[in-house]
């Protein structure tokens, strides 16, 4: 499974990349507010030039035609841009546009299999199954995104699952395991992922125990 960021943050984006683990961003309205008053088309060209791959760009048109205009012009901005569309009707109509002239696609806030099939059908790279929000309603957010992945393997559909709404590690294991192709995590759940206590009393007791040697 590939990681990519959740954040519109360049510092914690120039630390993910220089780990090395990290191949890809997404950023919402929500997320790029974080960072204050920006501007909006700079710091995601900033990103896109930090990032080895994908960076994920939401449109705020809610209608056909707004969002193809918004889509077309944000795609010029970076090659490596991805356009976020939400999994609405007409959500669903101007991926199937912007589809069809090589504009990659990720349909958004995606909450159940039949909005990834259509998702799919209209040609979107990547869809993305919001795991914490669907948990949050009291549904079983991993198992939206566990028979997404199965519906597109069944079938060979090209389009791949990003496992969204990342709350804790726990939910990035889960999306491992059931085949999810990216978890898109917040920096904090990157930065627990590596956590073990066990790790850091081992390293503790392999200094001490060397530093013991070297003094008898
Ligand atoms: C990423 O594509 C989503 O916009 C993001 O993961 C949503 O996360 P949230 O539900 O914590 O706001």
């Amino acid at each position: 499974m590939r990681l990519f960021l959740d954040t519109a943050n360049i510092e914690h984006i120039r630390h993910g990349v220089r780990l090395g683990v990290i191949s890809g961003v997404t950023t919402n309205p929500t997320i790029v507010s974080r960072e204050g008053k920006v501007d909006y088309q700079k710091l995601v060209q900033e990103i896109c030039s930090i990032v080895p791959g994908p960076v994920s760009t939401e449109v705020l048109s809610q209608d056909v035609a707004g969002m193809i205009t918004e889509a077309r012009e944000i795609a010029r901005w970076a090659e490596n841009i991805v356009v976020k569309i939400p999994a609405s009707l007409d959500g669903v109509e101007a991926t199937s546009v912007l589809a069809k002239e090589n504009i990659k696609v990720n349909f958004t806030l995606c909450f159940s299999l039949n909005q990834a099939i259509l998702g799919a059908a209209a040609g979107a790279t990547f869809v993305s199954p919001f795991v914490g929000r669907l948990d949050d309603v009291g549904e079983d957010g991993i198992r939206v995104v566990a028979d997404i992945v199965e519906y597109l393997e069944y079938y060979q559909l090209p389009t791949q699952v990003i496992a969204a709404s990342i709350r804790h590690p726990q939910h990035c294991l889960a999306a491992a395991k059931v085949g999810a192709h990216i978890a898109t995590v917040p920096y904090n759940v990157l930065l627990q992922m590596i956590q073990h206590p066990l790790t850091d009393t081992g390293i503790k007791r392999f200094l001490d125990d060397w530093k013991r040697t070297q003094q008898t």
